[in-house]
């Protein structure tokens, strides 16, 4: 049998059309545009503000455009995995009501809550399925309504987040391109410093629960940025030495996109130019499962067939990780 890599073949995204600015933002909380420029490099963030509408419905624009791009029809689409921490419902699954809501009729579909690595786990995951040589076509998306769950009152987390979506196709390829190597780690004693309190089988619903804003986003910001730094720079150098890759060979870092001072000190550990490194944090926040879609989509124009790319995390569990592939078309301008 010919060994079977997984190659990404498409991106398509989705962003909602309404801008929080900083600027908004110091009108409803005790921050500046300079603070959040200064500790967080984030200028504007997308919002879905409609209601009646979820993770999903966003996942379904970021799907449409990935089909229209690879010119596929929903019917051979075998497999769809969402990554997402904000569900539409505690279930059934987001990727069941995505694939419903594209007539995506003949693949199963089920959703991975790995925290902003969530995209990451589930590409690999999705990778193993094309692997085997038993799927073809594998949709993979990232889609949060991140507003859903922040406390547009604290001013330590609403400043970070963004809404967005993602999404990638994976195919086989018996070419020298495609994903090639991952390390992924998570250790659920971090779960202390970034949960939500409530509304799971732990501490459901209740008037209370609600009263004391225990469905909002719980971190505690700078434990969070110190292992993000150091677990992220760790995994992806980890994996450049173990291909032998230098920075030099890197074409591209796609780095998770949560604080710009983050990525800034995980590409300096890695010895890499920021013109190396993909960064729109500014424009959308931190869109938590979508962060690395959306980098792949904007700069799909530059990618190359071939290029040495690394895609790298950290989010809540803890959870990290980094994938490393060569890139798998060029774009027709
Ligand atoms: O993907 C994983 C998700 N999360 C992350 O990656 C987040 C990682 N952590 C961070 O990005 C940073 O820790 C934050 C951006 C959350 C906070 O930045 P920081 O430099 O760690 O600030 P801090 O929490 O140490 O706060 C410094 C000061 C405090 O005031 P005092 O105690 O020094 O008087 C805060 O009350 O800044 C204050 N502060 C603000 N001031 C203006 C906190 N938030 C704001 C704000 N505007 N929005």
């Amino acid at each position: 049998m010919q060994n079977l890599k997984a190659v990404i073949t498409g991106v398509g995204v989705y962003v909602p059309d309404y801008i929080l600015t900083n600027e908004e933002l110091s009108r409803m909380v005790d921050t500046t545009d300079e603070w959040i420029m200064t500790r967080i490099g984030i200028k504007e963030r997308h919002i879905l503000r409609e209601t009646g509408k979820g993770s999903s419905d966003m996942g379904v624009e970021a799907v449409k455009q990935l089909l229209r791009k690879t010119n596929t029809k929903p019917e051979e689409i075998e497999l769809l995995i969402c990554a997402t921490v904000t569900p539409d419902m505690q279930f059934p699954a987001t990727a069941n009501i995505i694939c419903d809501k594209m007539g995506i009729k003949n693949a199963f579909s089920y959703d991975i809550n790995a925290g902003c690595s969530g995209f990451l786990y589930s590409l690999s995951t999705g990778v193993k399925f094309i692997e085997t040589g038993k799927y073809k076509k594998v949709i993979i998306v990232g889609t949060e309504r991140m507003s859903s769950i922040v406390d547009y009152t604290d001013r330590a987390v609403c400043p970070i987040f963004g809404d967005g979506a993602g999404a990638i196709m994976l195919e086989p390829t018996t070419e020298n391109i495609g994903i090639i190597d991952e390390i992924l780690i998570s250790d659920g004693a971090g779960r202390v410093h970034l949960h939500q309190k409530a509304g799971g089988s732990l501490k459901p619903a209740s008037f209370e629960t609600v009263a004391a804003k225990e469905h909002f986003i719980y971190q505690e910001g700078q434990p969070v940025f110190k292992w993000a730094i150091v677990k992220m720079a760790e995994v992806s150098i980890n994996i450049m030495e173990r291909n032998n890759i230098t920075a030099k060979d890197l074409a591209w870092f796609v780095p998770h996109q949560a604080n710009l001072r983050i990525i800034e000190a995980t590409a300096n550990r890695m010895n890499l130019n920021k013109s190396q490194v993909m960064i729109n944090i500014q424009k959308y926040g931190n869109t938590t499962s979508a962060t690395l879609p959306l980098c792949l989509e904007e700069w799909e124009p530059q990618l190359k067939k071939g290029d040495n790319v690394i895609l790298s995390t950290f989010g809540a569990g803890f959870t990290w990780g980094a994938i490393y592939l060569k890139w798998g078309y060029n774009t027709k301008s």
